[in-house]
């Protein structure tokens, strides 16, 4: 899907003589089966085992970069997010920078030449900064292909095909998630005997996936949107010694294939069941860890709790999963959402801080090419 939007590159660039600005935007995405824990030992960000996800279509981030096409006197390298300078952002950028160099030769080549240049980077995100969506896989997506795309301008191949399994290798390189943002619609990560051409460096569209699930809608139920007490970074190291280490991944391996199953045959019961499962499994890891920790609040056991009483009495197929934080993605298909909806309002509205739901579904298109900064 996204080869046939994306493959006029220079659409993305726009000469403005002694500058190039480079936009698009890229999704964030929830995962259904977790990725949780790092094989150090054969990479950096390499993940203990495969994970699953599908994108978001409106909660996205939106990146711009502007470079000077010479050499500069005095070369700078700054970040802007919403507007106001990031030194937090841009060490992040320098170090994934860095990271990439000693991977790929385009991206030395890139880097090479940034270094020598006036470079901006900035970017806004579409949902609020206090919703507790991370936004570190859309982001590190969207500036992937940003880079990507003045790799080729460099090499002379504006023309060429998207290479995107090299543009989600790059963005895993800065948050792991990441590399499953540069896809639209169900994406897994992560070598597995179940798929094709699988791999730990990057993502693919998963292609087996059931119509019913083609409308699949998210609504984030935000429980709390502080800043979480332990990073996901802390999270996945404190796998490396975790007392149920063998058993997570035996467990998340059968989650794999149960919501590969689910997502060919179009069951929802048995995606569901599956999906809060492995949501409640990877916060036990939390619960279980040395020292242990708990990311889930209070209201984030009502709203489950809720849930799962509204399920039972309705029989509307209506699941959740948590990524490593309090709040709720409650998944379902488009056909309940009137229902669903009025649920969610009067009956779980009141345990959200400040009320507060975002309602998104399943994207249709991961890179857009975006004009928000260029107006
Ligand atoms: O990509 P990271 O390092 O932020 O880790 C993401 C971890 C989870 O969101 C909890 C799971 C996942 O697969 O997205």
């Amino acid at each position: 899907m996204n080869q046939a939007i994306c493959n006029n590159l220079e659409s993305f660039v726009l000469d403005k003589g002694d500058f190039w600005e480079i936009s698009c935007s890229a999704p964030s995405n929830i995962a259904l089966v977790k990725y949780w824990g790092k094989d150090n030992a054969r990479g950096p960000q390499i993940p203990s085992n495969p994970s699953l996800s599908f994108s978001l279509e409106n909660c996205r981030t939106f990146a711009f970069f502007k470079v000077s096409k010479e050499e500069v006197k005095s070369p700078s390298f700054s970040f802007f997010f919403e507007g106001k300078a990031s030194p937090t952002f841009e060490k992040k950028m320098r170090t994934w920078l860095t990271r990439l160099e000693e991977e790929s030769e385009c991206a030395r080549n890139i880097w090479a030449f940034l270094s020598q240049r006036q470079v901006e980077l900035h970017s806004m995100n579409t949902f609020p900064h206090s919703a507790g969506i991370a936004s570190s896989a859309s982001s590190y997506a969207a500036f992937a292909f940003c880079f990507w795309i003045l790799g080729q301008r460099l090499l002379g191949k504006d023309s060429g095909a998207i290479s995107w399994q090299e543009i989600s290798t790059w963005a895993r390189l800065g948050s792991g998630s990441a590399c499953r943002s540069l896809f639209a619609g169900f994406t897994s990560w992560g070598q597995s005997n179940l798929i094709a051409h699988s791999s730990d460096y990057y993502a693919n569209s998963l292609e087996n996936v059931h119509s019913t699930f083609k409308d699949i809608r998210d609504c984030i139920l935000i429980v709390d949107s502080q800043n979480k007490a332990v990073s996901s970074t802390q999270g996945h190291a404190t796998m490396e010694k975790h007392p149920f280490k063998d058993e997570r991944q035996q467990i998340v391996r059968q989650h794999f294939q149960m919501v590969l199953n689910a997502l060919a045959s179009g069951d929802w019961a048995l995606l569901g069941q599956t999906i809060e499962q492995e949501a409640l499994h990877m916060h036990a890891m939390m619960l279980s860890a040395n020292p242990a920790y708990l990311l889930m609040k209070a209201a984030s056991f009502n709203v489950i709790n809720k849930i799962r009483a509204y399920r039972d009495s309705t029989k509307l197929p209506l699941y959740f999963t948590l990524d490593a934080g309090p709040n709720i993605h409650l998944l379902f298909p488009a056909e309940v959402e009137v229902q669903v909806m009025e649920f969610v309002r009067e009956h779980l509205q009141s345990d959200l801080e400040n009320g507060k739901w975002i309602l998104d579904q399943v994207a249709a298109q991961s890179i857009k090419q975006e004009s928000y900064f260029l107006e």
